[in-house]
């Protein structure tokens, strides 16, 4: 019980990508934080009673067809735009660089790529000015920008604040079937591994990379795709995500609730993950670690290890592995979404043929039968 045997720290992602896309000649932009998302959401007034009156993110403008929400110590216009459409989906991953001339190397870099490539010298969205969005190699829409509007930073706003105050965006997470592919890109783009998942035959499951000094700005998970798995904010305590489950509850909307809240072991982090009204998947997230070092340990992680994604062996939901929301093209349509061929994380550590560890050199049925398969009781959400 006292054995300290956990995951495998090394200096360098040991992934390696069978498929890689070619490294373009042209150098990435200088990439500084994930900094909004935009989503599609079905019903306008649903998801603004969702983000804003349940989980207090602050309007900083709104109109008929789009509300711009902002976490209470973010100083630029808006960290997620809510945009009436026909299907839920995701517009774009949006991520600030470092100067404006960044925006040339965007266009350089993706072009290169052979990646549809659009700059709008007025923006895409309200308070944002010169953009450049792409659709990339992975079928993502990504964005860069650099000029944008500066708002108050509500920080010290605290009659403002609620007991489950969202005070940063602090991740993105996507899907995608070939994570080595997209861990090779995404360091193409300047983006370094913090920590992954993987097997004993090489396979990988899913890699967080980091620009800003947190274990990540995006994720990478194994699974159909292009897809978004999750858009993560940061709240100050672990008692702020208690207080929202709290509120979930007396609000009669618990069906919100889809895993958690509980401590990752990837990341350190404590967690929960939230349903919007479309089915957009939202975690709240808190207290990972410092990350800034050029030298930052990678730590790798066994897909049979049953406290990689809960540090205190709590099972996964199967939802949890299998929805994602859609992307869109350039042109508002939906991507298409590509099957994942390597294994499946669900099926290794679910089910008959991979029951999850506690300690590694336990056999496949030591823990207790009741914990074996993985399965929430029920598979209620
Ligand atoms: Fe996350």
């Amino acid at each position: 019980m006292t054995d300290p045997t956990g995951p495998v720290v090394t200096s360098e992602a040991p992934i390696t990508a069978a498929d890689p896309v070619p490294t373009p000649l042209a150098p990435p932009p200088d990439i500084l934080r994930c900094a909004y998302m935009e989503l599609v959401v079905t019903d306008l007034a649903a998801s603004r009673g969702f983000y804003v009156d349940v989980l207090g993110l602050v309007v900083t403008e709104e109109d008929e067809d789009a509300v711009y929400l902002r976490s209470l110590e973010e100083f630029i216009h808006h960290n997620l735009v809510l945009r009436k459409g026909p299907v839920a989906a995701v517009a774009a991953f949006s991520y600030r660089v470092r100067s404006p001339e960044e925006l040339d190397r965007a266009v350089a870099f993706y072009t290169e790529l052979g990646c549809r490539v659009e700059r709008r010298a007025d923006g895409f969205t309200r308070g944002i000015g010169d953009s450049v969005r792409v659709t990339d190699p992975l079928g993502f829409p990504y964005e860069f920008f650099y000029d944008v509007d500066h708002v108050e930073r509500l920080a010290w706003r605290y009659d403002l604040h609620t007991p489950g105050a969202l005070v940063r965006l602090d991740h993105f997470n996507q899907v995608t079937p070939d994570v080595p592919r997209a861990v090779k890109f995404m360091e193409d783009l300047g983006f370094r591994v913090t920590e992954d998942i993987q097997d004993g035959e090489g396979t990988t499951y899913a890699a967080w990379m980091r620009r800003k000094p947190t274990v990540h700005d995006t994720a990478m998970t194994g699974g159909d795709g292009p897809r978004m798995h999750h858009v993560a904010f940061a709240t100050h305590e672990k008692h702020n995500i208690i207080a929202i489950c709290d509120k979930l509850g007396a609000l009669r909307l618990s069906d919100h609730i889809e895993r958690g809240p509980g401590r990752h072991g990837v990341s350190n982090a404590f967690y929960l993950y939230l349903r919007d009204p479309d089915g957009h998947r939202v975690e709240i997230y808190t207290q990972d670690y410092y990350t800034g070092d050029p030298d930052n340990p990678v730590v790798t992680w066994d897909v049979h290890d049953n406290q990689r994604r809960d540090w205190w062996g709590n099972p996964v939901v199967p939802s949890w592995y299998t929805e994602a929301s859609l992307v869109l093209d350039l042109d508002g349509n939906p991507q298409r979404v590509v099957a994942r061929t390597d294994t499946s994380e669900m099926a290794v550590t679910i089910g008959a043929d991979g029951f999850s560890y506690t300690r590694p050199e336990d056999d496949a049925d030591v823990l207790p039968s009741w914990k074996q398969g993985e399965y929430k009781l029920g598979h209620q959400l």
